[in-house]
């Protein structure tokens, strides 16, 4: 079904695509539609049937729901609901199971009646399911089908868990899960191996044949996926793209999800723009890129055949648009990320006086940190820099038990030498009797969650020696929202806000380097780091904030795009060599890779291919061939308070 274009710049876009700046404006505006729409169906003596999803996505949307339940006075005693899935073998308990997921998130906080509520179950049988899986579809025909479906999308492009290879007829039904979409749930689970095999799950077909479909999708991880499905081909090898053929499909996303859209990623391919220098060095990089040559050896016929006369006529010729990017990029590299003392620095990334400068790394977990900026750091100590690395979350959710299980034997072994340490002693015991009865998939006690935190205190702390930064020279904030949540249901409050604001009022720092700014926002990253932004805010007018200038990583795994660069650090072959050392340090984590994409491939492996990765694309544009490089791209802090 064909769909008007909204607007020149969305001409390529088949499914009708809003963005937002964050997630929260988005689900604000959701959450009043669907109450309107209750609303009216109410008035004409009809319920509403909402079809619903689970996922970190749609949980802002509920949390609205809820305040507008509580302060609003909004009820859903008329509203029956359907969800989309539940893993297979888990019951209605399983802390990770769909149902108690939706009741922690929803439905305890609302006035729908239970009966109104359908979850697929988890505990039929391999020989029920296909009955069971008719009756399921049977229900949501008798209720009239669904008025409103929300959906998130998975990095495979699954719907529901409607996984690559979905028919655009299929309907409910058991099905295998995609290794990609285990892997994305092994931190729920506490390691890939704990995540079931199997799910329930609505089909295409039947989220078709809601009336209304709204899929949301936050953070940069969802953008490569997003694109295919609202640009592509309709096709069973990504199943959101069959939301191309409802007439009524929508997405709502965030400016972080969108990256991947043409019209944010190559705007000047459908419609004009204004090639202001960020526009041009994006679109000279992305000619480069696409011919594989070198930034000055572009020539004027090849902007002219790739779509780019205006450039050409705007800020043209060739000979002046490619010396203009190329000293552009070349002004990126530094070996000096705190600035050079003494050195003139109108065309470097950062100023060279105050120097020494007060440097504050905040990594939201232990790790972040090496992993993404070890190099930096390193250079940062080296060139005599006050540096500070703080660390806002414990990272303890993160350890497995056989971790934990490990340094509590060898504690209780070293324990006649420790004998005045009486106090953990009673740790470790109580400790190692909970960690004895608890079931598999218990929750951990807060004696095993503190000691899963020193633990991680311990590889930070070596990870930190390895660049060279004394241990005094570390914080450890663990912030309450971390402390008391779980993951996808961290709840920030004021007292993490102030517990930055403290540190950063103690330090004043002359540069901060912080990540999160693409994070989906209930990850700890996206957590962190509009917590950092919340205590900014509140320091804003103090004097020293003046001077202040936050650089920005870019989470694990992923790294800034070439025009988006505005510092590049580059690493020999030793540096980098000893930030993998660094990496190393965190051995509870090796499980636990926090960078998703191949299972095949230690988090350090990785790492490093992503830092080679850069050198090798500066390599290509014709610029110096280094060994790694590391990047960073300055926040606008004023503008975005
Ligand atoms: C899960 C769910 C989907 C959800 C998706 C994305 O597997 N079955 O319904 O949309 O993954 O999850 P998240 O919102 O956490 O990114």
């Amino acid at each position: 079904m064909s769909m008007p274009i909204q607007s020149e710049s969305e001409q390529l876009e088949r499914i009708r695509t809003t963005l937002y700046p964050k997630a929260d404006a988005a689900c604000a505006e959701l959450a009043r539609e669907i109450v309107e729409l209750m609303r009216s169906r109410e008035a004409a003596g009809q319920k509403t049937v909402l079809g619903l999803a689970t996922g970190s996505t749609p949980v802002r949307l509920y949390r609205e729901l809820i305040r507008l339940h509580r302060e609003e006075g909004v009820s859903f005693r008329n509203v029956y609901t359907f969800n989309l899935d539940e893993y297979f073998g888990l019951s209605r308990e399983h802390p990770q199971s769909y149902f108690r997921f939706m009741h922690e998130q929803l439905f305890a906080h609302i006035d729908i009646p239970e009966d109104h509520i359908h979850i697929p179950s988890g505990t039929v049988t391999r020989q029920q399911a296909f009955q069971y899986c008719a009756e399921y579809e049977n229900s949501i025909r008798e209720l009239g089908g669904i008025d409103l479906q929300i959906l998130g999308i998975g990095r495979t492009g699954h719907i529901g868990f409607n996984e690559p290879g979905s028919s655009r007829e299929s309907r409910t039904r058991l099905v295998t899960l995609d290794s990609m979409t285990r892997r994305d749930a092994a931190r729920d689970f506490l390691g890939e191996a704990n995540v079931p095999r199997y799910a329930i799950t609505m089909g295409v077909g039947t989220i078709l044949e809601a009336r209304q479909v709204v899929l949301l999708a936050w953070g940069d991880s969802k953008s490569e996926v997003l694109a295919r499905a609202v640009e592509g081909e309709q096709t069973d090898s990504l199943p959101a793209s069959f939301l191309q053929s409802h007439a009524k499909a929508r997405f709502l996303i965030d400016h972080a999800a969108a990256a991947d859209l043409t019209r944010i990623k190559h705007p000047w391919r459908v419609g004009l723009v204004k090639w202001d220098d960020e526009m041009t060095r994006k679109a000279v990089i992305w000619l480069a890129d696409t011919l594989q040559k070198p930034i000055l050896k572009l020539t004027d016929e090849e902007y002219s055949e790739r779509g780019m006369a205006d450039l050409l006529t705007t800020r043209g010729p060739a000979y002046d648009l490619n010396i203009q990017v190329f000293s552009q990029l070349q002004h990126t590299i530094t070996g000096w990320p705190g600035g050079k003392p003494n050195a003139d620095d109108s065309s470097r990334p950062e100023r060279s006086q105050p120097f020494p400068k007060r440097s504050l790394i905040l990594s939201p977990e232990p790790q972040d940190d090496v992993l993404c900026l070890g190099g930096t750091l390193s250079r940062l100590v080296r060139q005599k820099h006050e540096v500070t690395v703080a660390y806002a979350t414990s990272g303890n959710l993160a350890v497995p038990d056989n971790e934990v299980s490990r340094v509590i034997e060898l504690f209780l072994e070293l324990e006649p030498e420790i004998r005045e340490a009486g106090k953990e002693r009673n740790l470790l015991r109580t400790a190692r009797e909970q960690l004895r009865q608890k079931g598999e998939f218990d929750f951990d006690s807060i004696e095993i969650r503190h000691i899963k935190g020193l633990l991680r205190r311990g590889e930070a702390r070596e990870a930190c020696q390895i660049c060279g930064l004394p241990a005094g020279r570390i914080r450890f904030l663990d912030l309450p929202f971390y402390e008391m949540g779980r993951y996808r249901q961290f709840a920030p409050k004021e007292e993490d806000v102030a517990a930055l604001v403290t540190l950063l009022e103690e330090i004043k720092p002359q540069q901060i380097f912080a990540t999160g700014s693409l994070s989906e926002p209930s990850s700890v990253q996206g957590v962190c780091f509009e917590l950092l932004r919340q205590a900014l805010t509140q320091v804003a007018s103090q004097s020293w904030m003046k001077d202040c200038r936050v650089w920005l990583y870019r989470g694990a795994g992923a790294e800034w795009a070439s025009h988006e660069i505005e510092m590049a650090v580059p690493l020999s072959p030793d540096e980098l060599a000893n930030k993998i050392q660094g990496i190393y340090q965190h051995q509870s984590q090796r499980s636990q890779s926090p960078i998703r994409t191949d299972r095949h491939r230690e988090t350090w492996q990785q790492a490093e291919a992503i830092n080679q990765a850069t050198a090798k694309t500066y390599n290509r544009l014709g610029l110096a061939e280094y060994e790694a490089i590391e990047t960073f791209k300055q926040w606008p802090i004023f503008t975005q308070l």
